[in-house]
């Protein structure tokens, strides 16, 4: 988690690639970052249409009311009219750097 002036970031490495959202969450402005990072239940075609574990890391619950975020598109799980933005993330020289 990082101070932008007055904006709190969170920043996610999912597989080392670098992630940013807002830490609030657009349900009813919890601290979203501050959630758990996992995965989630599917069942698709890709799990052979049982319930399985899949994406872990890639998530992030929010702690309040436990609505899951994708972290890598700031959508919800739940509803895809439900997201959060996410903001540009570089690497560079070992230099993490967040455009808001
Ligand atoms: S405030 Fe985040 S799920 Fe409700």
């Amino acid at each position: 988690m990082v101070r932008l002036g007055r904006i709190e970031v969170g920043v996610f490495n999912v597989d080392g690639e670098f992630y940013a959202l807002p830490n609030i969450c657009p349900h009813q402005f919890g601290p979203l970052c501050a959630g758990t990072v996992n995965g989630t239940t599917a069942c698709s075609a890709a799990t052979d249409w049982r319930f399985a574990w899949v994406r872990e890391g890639e998530i992030v619950t929010c702690p309040w009311h436990g609505i899951e975020f994708d972290i890598t598109t700031g959508k919800s799980l739940s509803s895809p009219r439900l997201r959060v933005r996410t903001y540009p993330v570089a690497v560079a020289d070992g230099q993490v750097t967040v455009t808001i």
